[in-house]
């Protein structure tokens, strides 16, 4: 998906298009940072003091520089995460002398689990039970009615509606192929009024669709946005579950529960 604006400060940074766009770029010069700043330390301590560090305070530094460095540009919660845990985990394998197949596997699983997501800046993160019933009464009860939740993860929203209401058609689409391939099997033992498609939603003409249900990220929305003012149909319905449209007022606002995130209802 095109990146059309983001609300980190990486865009200051970086280039607008190309590789050197991607937060991926980013978060490893940062590792690169951190490293040579942590074996700058290395080097004092080992001048000054002869080695009063010990190797793995040395890669807790490392660690922290990359995560607090990720943290001060910017950059989403989750590379905070991928960046204080990845050097344990460069050293755990080596320090283990783990199977180099281990680590292919571990980073095939977690492309197919996240597959696309270093260009789409959208996560799999599940919505909360409580977004359902909002959702609910919002839908039009007619039986023709079809839904999309699109990003659906491992299809809950879709599934979880399709029981509540199986005279309607709902329908989810997922770009990374382990959460589609879990939410095809729940939903070919299911229903057939359940669909499940392993594809962009950008592929996808929303006009085909009563309503559309997005949960992404900020970064996703003005251009979503742009595609539901041009394709869904008047009287159609867009939702978004905690991601505003920026600039564009909600018709309705829905709050679930106290802590949980808003659901923003737009009426094309
Ligand atoms: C935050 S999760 C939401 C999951 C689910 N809709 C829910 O509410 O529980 C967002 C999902 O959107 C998927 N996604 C991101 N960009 C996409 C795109 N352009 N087309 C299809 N799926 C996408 C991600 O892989 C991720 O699984």
């Amino acid at each position: 998906m095109e990146v059309v604006a983001s609300k980190t400060r990486k865009g200051k940074l970086l280039p607008a298009n190309g590789v050197f766009s991607s937060p991926v770029f980013l978060a490893l010069s940062l590792q690169l940072l951190a490293f040579v700043l942590s074996y700058l330390l290395y080097a004092a301590d080992r001048w000054q003091f002869g080695s009063l560090l010990s190797p793995y305070f040395l890669l807790a530094v490392h660690a922290g520089i990359a995560a607090t460095l990720s943290f001060l540009l910017g950059m989403s919660w989750w590379w905070w995460l991928i960046q204080f845990t990845f050097p344990f985990a460069v050293v755990a394998s080596l320090v283990f002398q783990l199977h180099p197949g281990f680590s292919l596997s571990i980073f095939l699983l977690l492309v197919l689990l996240f597959w696309s997501t270093y260009r789409t800046q959208v996560p799999y993160f599940p919505s909360k039970s409580s977004l359902l019933p909002c959702i609910l009464e919002q839908l039009p009860a007619r039986n023709d009615l079809r839904f999309i939740d699109i990003g659906s993860g491992f299809g809950g929203v879709s599934i979880s509606l399709a029981k509540m209401r199986p005279e309607q058609s709902f329908f989810g689409v997922e770009v990374a192929p382990i959460p589609w391939l879990v939410s095809w099997l729940r939903a070919a033992v299911l229903s057939k009024k359940l669909r499940f498609y392993l594809k962009d939603y950008l592929e996808l003409d929303f006009a085909d669709f009563d309503v559309v249900f997005a949960y992404l990220s900020p970064v996703a929305m003005p251009g979503l946005w742009e595609k539901v003012r041009s394709e869904m149909r008047p009287g159609a319905i867009f939702m978004s579950y905690e991601f505003k449209v920026p600039g564009v007022e909600a018709d309705l606002i829905i709050k679930s529960n106290l802590n949980d995130p808003d659901l923003y209802i737009w009426r094309i």
